[in-house]
């Protein structure tokens, strides 16, 4: 039996693209901040007994898509270390699961972890960064604490595609996230990727984007210009979005308290706030902004009804094993 935890990470460079959809290798690099607040717990027990992986998220049994992608996953990691029993995975987050809240970067990464120890394959980080992105693409970024950068690299095998700590940023952040009232999301990362990349007329714009924000993101961070760098985040989230909302049919994912918060968090800025948004995959807003402003923009992002939360998190740490489940 193994236990792992990862933490979930925010992109400020977004992926939104894939290269190659088999190896799951983006089609450009990423930017990410990992945070403490949104975590994955997961066992994993190799069960000779069971004909099929069984998958269980909080205390429920799950079945379809999400099992077939685990059975997938485990394959990878059963196959060099020459050892097909099955598995039985328990996981458990500390946030509300699939509806667009990073919730898959969090499960492949510690996932990734868990299978490998569950059978016996020591794995660098690097390694555990590759494997972790077979399941998801964000999830090779949480194999690393605080902020990450993901190449996208060129190699046929998908070996040059991982993720790697991110050093030397003068600037200190963390995240507000405004959980709005929602459903589980009804276009997943997977899906829009594929339907956006091959209707929007925009997707390669967005990937020139992408290639150019990365780099200036960093060198930012570096330099500690965090008004530069609220422009270009949300620049290059507005850009992710508009490329999905160009695919046909037009991929749309924001709420009326997703607009709202937009709003909110530049007036905050325009008061002389240093906070900035970003949205994923759901109608979430995540509000980056230095901690002591963190309480501030909290209660701010609460006043709206269809708001139904407001989660605050410092960065968070490397994915690691761990004794037992919470
Ligand atoms: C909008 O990593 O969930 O959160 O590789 O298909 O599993 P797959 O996609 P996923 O996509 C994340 C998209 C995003 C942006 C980001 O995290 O960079």
């Amino acid at each position: 039996m193994a236990v792992a935890t990862a933490c979930a990470n925010i992109a400020l460079v977004k992926y939104w693209g894939k290269r190659d959809a088999s190896l799951n290798t983006p089609a450009a690099g990423s930017l990410s901040l990992t945070l403490d607040r949104l975590r994955t717990w997961t066992e994993v027990l190799r069960e000779p007994g069971l004909s099929e992986d069984v998958l269980e998220i909080d205390g429920k049994a799950v079945t379809g898509r999400p099992v077939e992608r685990i059975s997938r996953f485990a394959d990878l990691v059963r196959g060099p270390a020459g050892d097909q029993t099955r598995v039985r995975v328990r996981s458990h987050n500390t946030f509300p699961t699939a509806a667009g809240l990073a919730s898959s970067a969090s499960a492949f990464a510690a996932l990734a972890v868990a299978t490998s120890d569950a059978f016996g394959q020591s794995l660098d980080p690097r390694a555990l960064s590759i494997l972790a992105r077979r399941g998801s693409g964000s999830a090779a970024r949480s194999i690393f604490g605080g902020f990450a950068v993901m190449h996208e690299g060129s190699a046929a095998d998908g070996s040059d595609a991982f993720a790697e700590p991110m050093q030397g940023s003068t600037i200190e952040l963390c995240a507000a996230v405004a959980v709005a009232k929602a459903e589980e999301k009804k276009v997943g990362s997977t899906d829009g990727m594929e339907l956006t990349k091959t209707t929007s007329p925009f997707h390669q714009a967005w990937i020139d984007c992408v290639n150019r924000d990365l780099p200036v993101a960093q060198d930012l961070l570096r330099s500690g210009d965090i008004m530069a760098l609220a422009e270009l985040v949300e620049g290059n989230c507005l850009a992710m979005h508009a490329n999905a909302m160009a695919a046909r049919p037009g991929i749309l994912y924001f709420r009326p308290s997703t607009l709202w918060a937009l709003e909110e968090v530049r007036t905050m800025r325009a008061e002389g706030i240093p906070v900035f948004f970003t949205i994923d995959a759901g109608p979430h807003v995540v509000a980056f902004t230095p901690p002591e402003h963190l309480g501030t923009v909290a209660k701010r992002l609460a006043g709206h009804p269809e708001v139904q939360d407001v989660l605050t998190s410092g960065p968070g740490e490397a994915a690691h094993a761990a004794e037992s489940m919470p």
